[in-house]
């Protein structure tokens, strides 16, 4: 990787640790040149070598690339100076505005990565409202591939709507996992049975779709005009979509809000 140095403030938690693992398990930098912060101090990512903090001022000093990972609500007791440094952050709902006008950092990117960054399977939108060079543009790229996929899109906006949409990671199909699950178990099912059933609709079958659109399999399937078709004409009867849609614009506006 072409930055010399990267810092990651916050970068014990959830997603700032994922984040440093994958970095280092795929040497796109080299543990002394990787720099972590946390309030809490000792921490096992130290053990790979990699500098811990507890002066997020340091580690801005000594890094070419600031990832801010801490939550939202944390974000404003950072007080660091990091005017000359280009900082990608991934906190949900902090416009890069804010972020540009409490550090100083002119080149800001929004980053909306999910809990996926554990199996590195997070698709991770990006933007950046100033002109980035091509090798920036990689650089945030290949950053963001070692958790997963990503791509940059064209307004911030996206990003406020995406962090409902694809920020909350697991959640939607957790939700569903449990919806079917308990309605199979109040159905008579037994409960061992529900949740195998249930698991093997959202985490099996569903697998099929990264072979197949899904608009195509939702007609092969309509197309048998039994069971399925049945139950999923009573959920699109439902309005469906549109309860969906309202969903992610309820989660968006609390991103688009500030948080
Ligand atoms: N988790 C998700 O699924 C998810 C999804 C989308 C977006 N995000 C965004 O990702 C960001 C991080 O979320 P997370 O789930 O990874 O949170 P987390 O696990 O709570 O991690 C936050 C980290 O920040 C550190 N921290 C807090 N205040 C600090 C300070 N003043 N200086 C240095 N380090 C500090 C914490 O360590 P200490 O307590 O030791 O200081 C911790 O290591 C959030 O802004 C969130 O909006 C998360």
């Amino acid at each position: 990787m072409r930055a010399e140095t990267v810092g990651i403030i916050g970068g014990t938690g959830w997603l700032g640790g994922a984040l440093a693992r994958a970095l280092l398990d795929n040497a796109l930098i080299a543990a002394e040149r990787l720099f972590l912060s946390n309030r809490s101090g000792d921490h096992p990512l130290a053990a790979s070598g990699a500098h811990l903090l507890a002066d997020n001022q340091g580690l801005v000093d000594a890094s070419d690339i600031v990832i801010v990972a801490v939550r939202p609500e944390q974000f404003k007791a950072l007080a660091i100076n990091a005017s000359d440094r280009f900082v990608i952050s991934l906190m949900a709902g902090v416009p890069a505005q804010a972020i540009s006008s409490a550090t100083g950092a002119r080149k800001v990117v929004r980053a909306m990565a999910n809990a996926a960054v554990d199996i590195r399977q997070s698709f991770t939108p990006w933007h950046c409202s100033v002109e980035l060079s091509a090798s920036d543009q990689a650089l945030v790229q290949q950053l963001l591939e070692c958790v997963g996929t990503a791509s940059r899109v064209p307004t911030e906006d996206c990003i406020d709507y995406l962090s409902a949409l694809c920020g909350t990671g697991p959640a939607f199909p957790a939700l569903l996992m449990t919806a079917l699950m308990r309605q199979a178990v109040a159905a008579g099912i037994p409960q061992d049975i529900a949740r195998q059933a249930a698991r093997g609709v959202v985490l099996g079958a569903s697998r099929l779709l990264d072979e197949t659109e899904p608009q195509a399999m939702i007609d092969s399937l309509m197309a048998y005009r039994g069971v399925t078709a049945a139950a999923l004409q009573s959920l699109l009867a439902a309005d469906f979509e549109a309860m969906v849609g309202r969903a992610v614009q309820a989660g968006a506006d609390v991103a688009r809000g500030g948080m």
